[in-house]
């Protein structure tokens, strides 16, 4: 019997695009991609890679049409399928807000009172209306939202910031955000068992890379009177690498630091006598 692959769905291009595309080159799968292509295949890993509109990647995932797909929380809260979360995967974070023309006074949602407002979202732009207790006119349209209100379809919209640019280019500006929304991995809910093998196994070396990217290796000289203080002030994965070097009383310490404490431990270490501190990215990190 042919090996069964697992189909994952990926933005055909926009905001996460690039994003999921490197992250499956990053879990060392090689994906070619014919130009303008709907499919691909992995050659060393048995994935195929369909390339859709984000919107419509949970209804696929229901539909088993792909077995597990790349969104924001944004569409996945927004279309309610029956589609499961995997995993949360650290890039492309972006925020749902409402956006008014450039100079408009908004001091709270009220102003949106009698109001046009255009969206892709009209489910969660509703929710937010209620809970607000504001009675607004939702324009739904399923793309450029942001030009709405410059050609006088609306008098606001609410649409996915990232960088912010979109609006700024539309002459627009961001009002209120309503939610934030994190880049997930979804599937759909009754995968084959070897699917579910296929899956552990992607999300093994996703961990990975999610982890290498929040640490760095760290190298650093050390005069050995003061190596306790150095030693203690290092996690490491196990414990701090302690190697002697060529010259008398000094030692080279190796070690992971996360990247939260980062800067942080450098000064501590630096004031503890420490030298020749070097910093290297991790590629990937198995645990
Ligand atoms: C969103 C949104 C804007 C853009 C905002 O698109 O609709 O076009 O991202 O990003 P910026 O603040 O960095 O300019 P999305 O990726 O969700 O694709 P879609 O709207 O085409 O589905
Ligand atoms: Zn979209």
């Amino acid at each position: 019997m042919a090996q069964e692959k697992l189909k994952i769905a990926i933005q055909k291009s926009g905001r996460l695009h690039d994003g999921s595309v490197n992250l499956l080159k990053e879990c060392g799968i090689d994906v070619v991609n014919g130009v303008n292509k709907l499919k691909a295949e992995a050659n060393n890993f048995p994935l195929e890679v369909y390339f859709f509109r984000d919107d419509d990647i949970p209804q696929y995932v229901e539909d088993a049409v792909a077995d597990i797909g790349i969104i924001g929380e944004n569409v996945m809260y927004e279309s309610n399928k029956k589609v499961v979360f995997v995993e949360e995967l650290g890039f492309a974070t972006c925020r749902l807000s409402i956006a008014v023309r450039k100079g408009e006074e908004y001091k709270s949602a009220s102003y949106l009172n009698g109001k046009k407002i255009a969206t892709s979202y009209p489910v969660l732009l509703q929710n937010f209306l209620d809970k607000n207790n504001v009675k607004a006119e939702i324009h739904e349209i399923s793309g450029s939202v942001e030009i709405a209100p410059g050609i006088g379809l609306a008098d606001a919209i609410c649409d996915i910031v990232s960088s912010g640019s979109t609006l700024f280019m539309n002459g627009l500006q961001e009002a209120e955000m309503i939610l934030k929304s994190r880049t997930v991995l979804i599937k759909n809910n009754k995968l084959s068992e070897e699917k579910e093998n296929l899956l552990k196994k992607l999300l093994f070396r996703i961990q990975s890379v999610k982890k290498a990217k929040n640490n760095k290796y760290i190298l650093l000289n050390a005069p050995n009177e003061k190596l306790k203080e150095i030693i203690s002030l290092l996690p490491g994965m196990k414990s701090p690498t302690v190697l002697p070097l060529a010259e008398p009383g000094w030692s080279s310490v190796h070690s992971v630091l996360n990247e939260n404490d980062f800067w942080e431990i450098i000064e501590k270490l630096k004031a503890n006598g420490a030298q020749g501190i070097l910093v290297v990215p991790i590629e990937k990190m198995i645990m």
